[in-house]
């Protein structure tokens, strides 16, 4: 089976290295990072780099190359109907159509759709450009906190939850002034929902679909879930906190609904549904976000405990006959990812930074996920450095998840390069659930 997979992060390679465990794959990589490039050729055109935001570019490697299946790991090529074109072509691609992937790509098409099909969400009222004013006594009257959220996709930053008025109206304002570009042209000022968050992905061929294992992400740049949002600092998986009752009511309550109403209105979602959750003291669910794709870091977790076939469950998805038989088990033991993010993230940060003990890091058994690393060939010698803000997923697995945990710092404990920042305490939500 050949594969085109679109991306370069973190999650990429995860996606890569589980796929290249599957009997005859043959991986190109649209463009990689040095670590997927282990495991996939990069994807040429002649003698050039494909660049996957051509999509005629990407069409045209696909029927050159006889790719049987495209894996579109971003959202934005999601955004831009780069799953479309593919599938006007007759070519199997795993992830949703331009239309399907609003439930990420809108924040206010995803609130619409969920109001409309009773699914369980927080309170909302949308906001666009034009009621300014409007949306400012709106915010102004609103009981704190108050979540403001700029309409369309902004990385995982156009989100503040607000504890002051003034916060709330400055966020709005900067919204409304362009911080995010088009991205914020229209907002979603919501209520604030109180519990845990967990992240659940659902693999589906626009009818059908699989959960695979539950996990918690940890967006605050800080231990103890302080100071700025960014992309993810880590993950464990599965998360103690979404039992298998809170799992069968997010099944029943959000997935399969959400799949349903997407196929009745014309869409159906063929991908990978990720529904940010948050789950109430009573364990009932209620949705933050969807996103339209795999998340990251949650899928260097859910993938290093998955058991099975992945690249046949994504093809048998891709193709409308989902196979959930391609996986054995979701959760076979426990594993962590802290990510080590290069100095100054989620703001400016250096690049450019050599990157040793990824060899160290992996002799005691972990596995290192690269995201924004660059190979630089010096004098005929290769050296690994830093190339974006997060770098590294290190990623361990165990039996449970306090030695999964102790393992991933173990080899964190590895890796040098300047400016290395993480957190301390990923997973220790999950032994506080778990008490
Ligand atoms: P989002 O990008 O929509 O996932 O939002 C980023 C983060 O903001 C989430 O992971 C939550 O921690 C927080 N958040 C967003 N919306 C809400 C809400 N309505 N209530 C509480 N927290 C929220
Ligand atoms: N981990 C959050 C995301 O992928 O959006």
């Amino acid at each position: 089976m050949n594969i085109l997979l679109i991306g370069s992060g973190g999650r990429e390679h995860a996606l890569a290295r589980k796929c290249a465990d599957s009997p005859d794959t043959r991986i190109y990589a649209a463009p990689g990072n040095p670590g997927i490039l282990q495991f996939a050729h990069a994807a040429h055109l002649g003698e050039k780099v494909l660049n996957a935001s051509h999509h005629a570019e990407v069409v045209e490697f696909c029927e050159i190359a006889a790719i049987d299946l495209v894996i579109i790991g971003p959202e934005a090529p999601l955004a831009s109907g780069l799953a479309d074109d593919l599938r006007a072509r007759n070519i199997a691609v795993f992830g949703p159509s331009r239309l399907a992937a609003q439930l990420e790509s809108s924040k206010k098409f995803a609130k619409d759709f969920m109001q409309k099909h009773g699914i369980p969400t927080a309170q909302y009222r949308s906001f666009s450009v034009q009621q300014h004013a409007e949306a400012r006594e709106y915010v102004a009257n609103h009981p704190l906190p108050v979540v403001i959220k700029a309409d369309g996709l902004a990385a995982g930053k156009g989100v503040s939850v607000a504890t002051s008025h003034r916060e709330a109206l400055t966020a709005l304002d900067a919204m409304f002034d362009g911080k995010f570009g088009a991205a914020g042209h229209s907002i979603v000022v919501e209520e604030f929902m109180q519990g845990e968050e967990a992240s659940l992905f659902a693999i589906s061929d626009g009818e059908r679909f699989l959960t695979l294992a539950s996990a918690q992400d940890h967006k605050r740049i800080g231990d103890g879930d302080t100071g700025e949002n960014t992309g993810g600092m880590g993950a464990y998986a599965p998360a103690p906190l979404v039992t298998p009752e809170i799992l069968h009511r997010t099944e029943e309550r959000v997935i399969a609904p959400v799949l349903a109403a997407m196929k009745q209105e014309g869409m159906p979602f063929v991908g990978c549904l990720y529904a940010g959750l948050m789950i109430d003291a009573e364990g009932n669910p209620r949705v933050v976000e969807f996103n339209a794709r795999f998340g990251d870091p949650e899928t260097q977790v859910i993938c290093s405990v998955l058991d099975g076939d992945l690249t046949k469950l994504l093809h048998s998805a891709a193709l409308g006959n989902l196979d959930p038989s391609a996986v054995r088990n979701v959760a076979s033991g426990v594993a962590c990812c802290v990510v080590l993010a290069a100095g100054g993230y989620p703001g400016e940060v250096r690049k450019g930074d050599e990157i040793t003990g990824i060899a160290e890091a992996e002799a005691t058994g972990a596995f290192v996920f690269h995201a924004g690393t660059a190979l630089h060939e010096e004098h005929g010698n290769k050296k690994l450095t830093t190339n974006g803000g997060r770098v590294l997923g290190v990623t361990a697995r165990g039996e449970n998840l306090q030695e999964a945990i102790k393992a991933s710092y173990e080899a964190v404990s590895k890796i040098h390069f300047r400016g290395k920042t993480y957190r301390t305490d990923i997973g220790q939500k999950g032994l506080d659930t778990s008490k």
